[in-house]
């Protein structure tokens, strides 16, 4: 099957690969799997105190469209606040990258990575609030 052209162009120049600290309390870590192909991918935000997502990361193991689809949504993160973050969906990035329909599960494990993210930071957040003397 052929790719688009803009999958291959992220895929062959993937923007933000890499990792983020998951100790320090303003990375979100999102770690998820697809389960119709087995393909995982993690994405990794990190926030301001002016809750504004000023770094992120991605390590994807997987076919090209979610090498592509999570290096777009790593593009798109960048510069959002969490709730514009929350507004990403799937269906934008697979527009974005023309993806096939048997690709669209590439760019939900993308949606879902964003979500994982912006769970895993909030509910640092809330911890950190929970404990005495902060
Ligand atoms: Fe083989 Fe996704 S199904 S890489
Ligand atoms: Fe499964 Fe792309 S084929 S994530």
């Amino acid at each position: 099957m052929a790719y688009s052209e803009k999958v291959i162009e992220h895929y062959e120049n993937p923007r933000n690969v890499g990792t983020l600290d998951k100790n320090d309390e303003h990375v979100g870590t999102g770690l998820v799997g697809a389960p119709a192909c087995g393909d995982v991918m993690r994405l990794q935000i990190k926030v301001s105190d002016a809750g504004v997502i000023e770094d992120a990361k991605f390590k994807t193991f997987g076919c090209g469209s979610a090498i592509a689809s999570s290096s777009l949504a790593t593009e798109w993160l960048k510069g959002k606040t969490i709730d514009e973050a929350e507004q990403i969906k799937n269906s934008m990035i697979a527009e974005e990258l023309h993806l096939p329909p048997v690709k669209i599960h590439c760019s939900v494990l993308a949606e879902d990575a964003i979500k994982s993210a912006i769970a895993d930071f909030r509910s640092k957040q809330a911890a950190k609030k929970a404990l005495p003397g902060q």
